[in-house]
């Protein structure tokens, strides 16, 4: 698909950040951005790569009102050769069009998507940070802009991609984080949109955050909604527990998010000899397992927050030191394998990164 490609007014050009390793996560953004619109009857038109502006949308929107909305997370590295890479964009792609069809929106072709991203990105190559730790992350997102309030599927909707200079996603940066798991609030029940990455999802996880982080926790780890009994995942990354060689997370039962990540981890760790094992996950008996020494290591997985490693878990009035509360060895082998793949400092053999 053709993106057109507006000038970018020098007086535009914003200042860019001059301590890469004060980035943090998501507060400052590039000069452009890609626009994209659906039209009902028309199918996609005008996209066009744009400076970055505030939107002006009628209030009575969808979006503003029911919440149909969805988006992504990935993210574009500038190796130390000056190459740019991205990590398995299609994926992003092919999960967006997921969360669309969950939405009631309209699919995103892949050239759009993907060929829009390379675009945007080589246009904004200057933007991305190349110091340890830091990448350019890139939000697509989509939202219906319909200006009605009956509860439908819009006819009208904006796809955008934005990109934010980053560095680590927990102000603890490569270090063991505190999780609470929660037994109040769900995040996902069989059938709703647990598997979706729309906005609802962590609009309704917010309350929960915020009680835990008055109790010291980083974020939650939710259990299944209906036994209120298996770890599924925390707010913005998969878990996964080392018992000696063997990786234990839980299965893709339609609740929680197909984390790209997730993915390439337990790819990763099954071509280093790791035994895999994707199961329900017994908040009992992981508590056990933890306390007894069992479990070895936890971390979590996802674009924003890489590989993490989680130092304590706690459950109801419980809470246990997972090792010895430090970054364990085979949470730093995996993020090693996996940010050295990403940042070109060890060869991908797997097919994940396109280069720009
Ligand atoms: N789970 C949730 C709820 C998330 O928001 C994310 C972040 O994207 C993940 C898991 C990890 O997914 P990925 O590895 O694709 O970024
Ligand atoms: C990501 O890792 O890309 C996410 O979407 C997590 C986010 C909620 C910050």
């Amino acid at each position: 698909m053709e993106i057109r490609v507006a000038p970018l007014p020098a007086e535009q050009k914003k200042q860019k950040a001059t301590d890469e390793t004060a980035l943090g996560f998501g507060r400052l953004f590039t000069d452009r951005m890609l626009v994209a619109e659906w039209k009902v009857g028309q199918g996609w038109v005008d996209a066009r790569i744009e400076p970055y502006a505030p939107f002006s949308l009628d209030p009575a929107c969808a979006v503003f009102h029911y919440a149909q909305e969805i988006f992504e997370g990935l993210k574009a590295y500038k190796w130390s050769d000056g190459s740019i890479a991205l990590f398995r964009p299609e994926m992003n792609a092919r999960r967006f069009n997921h969360s669309a069809e969950r939405l009631c929106m309209p699919e995103v072709p892949e050239d759009l998507f993907v060929g829009g991203i390379e675009q945007l990105v080589a246009l904004e190559r200057d933007w991305i940070p190349a110091s340890e730790g830091t990448s350019l992350y890139i939000r697509p997102t989509m939202i219906a802009v319909e200006p009605v309030l009956g509860v439908k599927p819009s006819d009208h909707y904006y796809f955008y991609v934005i990109l934010s200079p980053v560095g680590a996603y927990y102000a603890a940066g490569f270090n063991p984080v505190k999780i609470m798991v929660e037994d109040t609030y769900v995040r996902a029940v069989p059938g709703g949109t647990g598997e979706a990455k729309t906005g609802g999802n962590y609009a309704s996880s917010l309350k929960a955050g915020l009680e835990a982080k008055k109790k010291g926790f980083d974020q939650v780890l939710w259990l299944d909604g209906v036994h209120r009994r298996y770890i599924e995942e925390v707010g913005a990354m998969n878990m996964l527990f080392a018992y000696g060689k063997t990786i234990v997370t839980s299965p893709l039962t339609g609740t929680i998010l197909n984390g790209i990540t997730r993915d390439s981890v337990l790819k990763l760790a099954a071509s280093r000899g790791y035994t895999i094992e994707e199961r329900l996950i017994d908040v009992n008996d992981l508590m056990a397992d933890i306390r007894a020494g069992k479990v070895t290591e936890a971390f979590g997985s996802g674009t924003a927050a890489v590989v993490s490693p989680v130092g304590i878990l706690a459950y109801k009035d419980e809470s246990v030191t997972v090792g010895d509360g430090g970054v364990g060895p085979i949470t730093r082998e995996l993020y090693d394998a996996l940010t050295g793949i990403q940042t070109g400092r060890i060869p991908d053999t797997f097919g994940w990164i396109r280069k720009i």
